[in-house]
Formats: structure tokens, sequence, C-alpha cells
């Protein structure tokens, strides 16, 4: 694009469209990230217009190499497109400066209702490809590293106080968890995308004889979308992605909470690395965890980014209304944010380290092992409402004494009730409070690493999904050879 004002085509309102009301209303910054997918439609809309006998071969043929063109000079940014209303009618402008009359007969059976729809989906296919393969690395990162702090032992909270003892491999595996649940919605937004919606027109389909079905499958869909007057004002799709987005985005920032609150003087748990740590402009001592807290804020964007959408689509009547533009900006900002936000995440957290040390006091400290000693009552045949309250009575007899539940003397708690025995005692070891949780989901041993095993297939799983979605960049080469 280059300055200047905006052109004037016959599609754009013709000579007669107020400047400023084009400018107002042209979608064409936002639209260049749509670029690769317009041509990529393009090229698979003109082979089949060929393959049908709308358009003549040599026009097709004329017109790909045109594209390719483009499409190289774009890559090597040196393309400059003519200030046109969106992205579609700058690259047919372009198109025809560069092959001339041949260009008209592209847009036959086609409008840019149907066109628009195929380039949103072909880049948000893009985007949850990367996506997918970003959120894997990031589980599979976090099930690496809690294979490897299966001995680091902290404290779980429950309303933000200390709660229970369990060890980082388990607190690890736990946010992998949430992780792999938004590879499922990523593939659900990837199925929701994978329907070609061009051949749908502007809003009823077209009299020519097209094959919808060479289209879909030159460009790798699984199906074709149905009815065309849906087809053209259906934005579900971007709405799936928002939402997977979203969802991403909230599980990323309540990683980044822990991060951020690990990180203070008050908890103490972590070190941040000074590839992440950030400075303060006027207080010399800070180490600020900038980048978890800007995880966390970005969040805002994609739920913002829903929120618009939606309202957009709410009052639309059926059909292909100009509103729909609207959803460029959603559309972009969650694209984007499926990708880096795991990838920076990923980054942050390898530049975390754990003190083993102030982790383990927390848990001391706080008797969170109480339940442990609760259980070891009710295994031994006390009524649980009866042993809570001796272990409530020997956790305040403790506090009173300045002992820890691994330094109360066994006399002081047979004192409390004869059933504390050494052995009931023996329960608070932290290590081995942890491995005797072994309920499905629980932190013992061999349920984590159960839980890591679970953790890399779905990883696994999301790589081979990644891998199935064709890249668009390799889609241009291909759809560009002979035209048959
Ligand atoms: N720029 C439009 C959009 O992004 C493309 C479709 C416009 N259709 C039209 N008839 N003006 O939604």
């Amino acid at each position: 694009m280059s300055g200047g004002s905006l052109a004037k085509t016959a599609a754009s309102g013709g000579a007669s469209m107020l400047p400023e009301v084009l400018a107002f209303t042209t979608s064409l910054a936002e639209d260049m990230a749509l670029f690769s997918a317009d041509v990529v439609g393009s090229i698979a809309h003109a082979r089949m217009l060929a393959a049908q006998g709308i358009i003549k071969k040599e026009e097709a043929r004329a017109i790909i190499k045109g594209l390719r063109g483009l499409h190289d000079r774009w890559e090597q940014g040196t393309l400059t497109l003519p200030e046109e209303e969106d992205v579609h009618m700058a690259v047919e402008r372009a198109l025809q400066a560069d092959i001339g009359d041949a260009a008209k007969v592209l847009h036959a059976a086609r409008s840019r209702n149907d066109q628009v729809a195929l380039d949103l989906r072909l880049f948000l296919r893009e985007s949850a490809k990367n996506a997918l393969a970003e959120i894997a690395t990031l589980v599979r990162y976090l099930a690496t590293r809690a294979a490897a702090s299966t001995d680091v032992f902290l404290p779980s909270y429950t309303h933000r106080q200390r709660a229970q003892p369990i060890s980082l491999a388990f607190l690890l595996a736990g946010y992998a968890e949430a992780f792999t649940r938004d590879l499922d919605t990523f593939g659900f937004a990837l199925s929701s995308l994978s329907r070609s919606p061009l051949g749908s027109g502007a809003s009823s389909g077209t009299s020519l004889p097209i094959d919808r079905d060479n289209v879909r499958a030159a460009l790798g869909f699984d199906a074709l979308s149905g009815s065309a007057i849906d087809t053209v004002g259906d934005r579900d799709f971007a709405l799936d992605y928002a939402y997977a987005t979203s969802k991403l985005l909230v599980h990323v920032s309540r990683v980044s909470t822990d991060m951020v609150d690990f990180s203070t003087s008050e908890f103490g748990f972590v070190k941040l690395s000074s590839g992440i740590a950030m400075g303060s402009s006027m207080m010399p001592q800070k180490r600020n965890p900038d980048l978890f807290e800007l995880l966390r804020g970005k969040s805002g964007k994609a739920i913002g980014g829903l929120m618009q959408l939606l309202t957009t689509m709410k009052g639309l009547p059926f059909g292909y209304n100009r509103d729909q533009q609207e959803d460029r900006g959603p559309i972009l900002s969650c694209a984007a944010l499926s990708s880096a936000a795991p990838k920076m995440l990923a980054l942050g957290l390898a530049n975390v380290e754990f003190d083993k040390e102030r982790c383990l006091m927390a848990l001391t400290s706080d008797m969170t092992q109480a339940t442990d000693l609760a259980e070891a009552l009710v295994s031994r045949g006390v009524p649980f409402r009866e042993s809570h309250g001796i272990v409530g009575s020997l956790v305040s007899m403790c506090k009173e004494r300045g002992y820890s539940l691994l330094t109360v003397p066994e006399a002081d708690a047979r004192g409390i009730d004869p059933r504390l025995t050494a052995e009931v005692l023996a329960t608070a070891d932290v290590a081995k409070a942890i491995d005797r949780k072994a309920s499905p989901g629980g932190t013992s041993k061999a349920r984590v690493e159960e839980h890591l095993t679970r953790l890399l297939a779905a990883a696994d799983a999301a790589e081979r999904a990644h891998a199935k979605v064709p890249a668009l960049g390799t889609l241009v080469p291909r759809l560009s050879e002979d035209v048959s």
C-alpha cells in the first residue's frame, strides 16, 4: 500500500463514492493479514472455473501465473497494492495491472461475500495449526519439567491459603492438564473451520456449472458448507476460535498469576532469571515479573474480542452484512495470541527456578499435613468428623506450644487423644503424605507418572493434527502447477 487517496472502482461504489466514506469503510489495512489466503483461494477458484469450462485454460494459466507473481513479491516485501476497499478488490486490481483483461474472468460465480468467508477460514485454519503446535510444545515442556520435579514439595492453595502438601511435579502436570483441554477446544474450532464456503456466491449460489467439491479438495477442507444464505452470514467459526483463544488465555493468565505471586518476597517460591525479569525506572532494587503480568493482561484482548464478535453478530439479519467486516480486529488479535501466549508462557516458565527450601518451609510451618493425620485416624477406625476435631485440637496445641506437625512430641499429642500414636504422627512426613494420596487424580508418584504419560499422548495427538493441516505457503506452489 502506498499513501494517497483510496481508489474508487465500480465495485467500491464508483466515482461518486465520497473519499471520506471510502476511507472510513475500507478494511484494507487489517485485510493484509488475509493476503496469502486470498491468493490461494483465487488460484483454486480459477483452476475450478477452467476445469468446468467456465473460463479458458489460457485465461486460468495467466491468472494463476499473475497471482503467483503477486504472492512472490509479497513474500519478498516488494509488493505495493493499490489502495482499495478491501484485499479482494486490491488483489484483483493488482492482477489486472499485471496481466490485463484475462483478470476480468476470475470473479465469475464468486462474490466477495463467499470470498471473505473462505479467506477467514483459511487464515484461521493456519492459526489453529500454529496454536496446536505451540500448545503441544507447552504441554510437553510442562510434562518434562514435572518429571524432573518430583522431589520439590510445596503447598496447594484453596482460598489462597496454604492447604495441603503437593509436589511441584503434581502442580506442573495440573497446569498441563488445563492446556490439553485447550488442545481439544482448538481441535473443535479447526473442525468448525473446515467447511469450504466458496460457491455460495453473494447469498444464494450460482447458475454457472461450478464444482464446489473441486475447490474444497484443492484447499484441503473436510466438507462443504451447507446453505448459501447461512454461509455468507456465518461467523460461528470465528466465535469458536475466539472462545478457544479466550479459554486458553484464561489458563495462561491463571498460571501467570501463580508465577507473579510465587516471585514475591511474601511467597519467595521462585526466582525469575534476568532473561525475563524487568527492572523499575525508579526503584533500583526491583525485579518485576512483567512477562507474566502481560500474559495475564493480554487475556483481556481475547475475551474482549469474543464479546465484540458476539455483539456484532447478534442483531444481524440473515445473509451477508457489511457489519461483519468488523470481525477482522478480534480475528487478528485472537490468531496472534493463540500462538504467542503459549509460546511465551513456556519461555517464561523455562526462566523460573523454584526454591526447594522456601517451598518446603511453607508446607511445614502451616501444618498442611493436618488432613493426612485426620485420614490416618479414619483408617484406624475413627469417624472422620471426630478425627477432624482431634487433629484440629492438635493443630491449636502445636501453635500454642510452637511445634510443627513434624516436631510435636508424642506425649503432647496423646494428651489430646490417645489415638494420636507415633505411627499416626509419622503420616505428617511430607513425602509420604504426598505419596499416600493414590486416588485417581491424586498426588502420589504413580498417579503423577500415569498422568505424564497421558499428557505426552495428548501432545503427540495434537502434533499429528497440526501436521495434517496443509500450510498456506505450500498450497501456493502446489496449486500453481499447470492447469490441465
Ligand atoms: N470487505 C468485506 C468484508 O470484509 C468483503 C465483502 C464485501 N461485500 C460487499 N458486497 N461489499 O466483509
